[in-house]
């Protein structure tokens, strides 16, 4: 069966000329590494992507620097660790599939750099799963291992529920309620999902004032360049 189809909820960056929410952007991505990183990778994430968007440079060299890589081959053909560079991408926490189920009773998290867009319903489906655990009606058995949540197909779902009021601490302040951090890291995951997003909105908005000022400026023209004609 499906889930039952969450909320559509009027997120900011879905509106025609409205960039993302930078602050929850910053936010979101604190959920995600305290939380979900624990068991969900980003594998098309770089460091160097969270410059300018949610963090400076000199944030993210020291956000990359707290994990190892494993580089190399060097000189004399030996792989090494040394220190994340912006230039890394972010680590998963799990070497593999099988180990990932492992650690997981069987369920797999599945990779959540495209999840927003992977999903029907995206951003509302994310947000509503994250906080639409509750107990099964009575009547409805849940297998040892699985969880309740009306939203995921089926409604029983590997993943036990994660967020809780207070569960982080946010450096601006914001509340931590489950709601707000379900937010911002919903925020968090469409901008990954869509990182050039931002960059095309400005650009279509530079484009639309270039052509009403070029419009404008070929109807002067004509206007004036006919004008003696008459
Ligand atoms: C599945 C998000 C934290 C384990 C999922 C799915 C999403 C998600 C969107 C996919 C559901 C689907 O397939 O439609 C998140 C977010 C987290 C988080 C945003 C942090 C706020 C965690 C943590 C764990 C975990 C901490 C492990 C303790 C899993 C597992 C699945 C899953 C095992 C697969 C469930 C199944 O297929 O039955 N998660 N997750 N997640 N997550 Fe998470």
């Amino acid at each position: 069966a499906d889930g039952l189809h969450p909320h559509v909820y009027p997120w900011d960056h879905k509106k025609n000329l409205a960039t993302f929410d930078h602050a929850a952007i910053r936010r979101g991505y604190q959920v995600y590494k305290e939380v979900c990183a624990a068991c969900h990778s980003l594998d098309r994430i770089a460091w160097r992507n969270l410059i300018g968007v949610s963090h400076t440079e000199a944030e993210v060299k020291a956000l990359a620097e707290e994990f190892e890589y494993t580089d190399g081959p060097n000189d004399v053909g030996d792989m090494f660790q040394r220190p994340g560079k912006p230039s890394d991408y972010m680590p998963a926490p799990y070497a593999n599939e099988e180990q990932a189920r492992a650690g997981n009773a069987g369920a797999y998290p599945p990779d959540l750099s495209l999840m927003i867009k992977a999903r029907h319903g995206g951003a509302d489906y994310v947000f509503s799963l994250l906080t639409g655990y509750q107990d099964p009606p009575a009547g409805v058995e849940i297998r040892e291992g699985l969880n309740f949540n009306p939203y995921f197909p089926g409604g029983a779902i590997g993943m036990a529920r994660v967020l809780y009021d207070g569960l982080v601490e946010y450096e601006d302040g914001t509340p931590a309620t489950t709601s707000q951090m379900a937010k911002d890291v919903t925020i968090f995951l469409s901008w990954a999902a869509e990182p050039e997003m931002d960059e095309r909105k400005k650009m279509g908005m530079k484009a639309l004032t270039m052509l009403t000022i070029l419009t404008g400026l070929s109807i002067y023209l004509k206007r004036h360049k006919w004008a003696g004609l008459k």
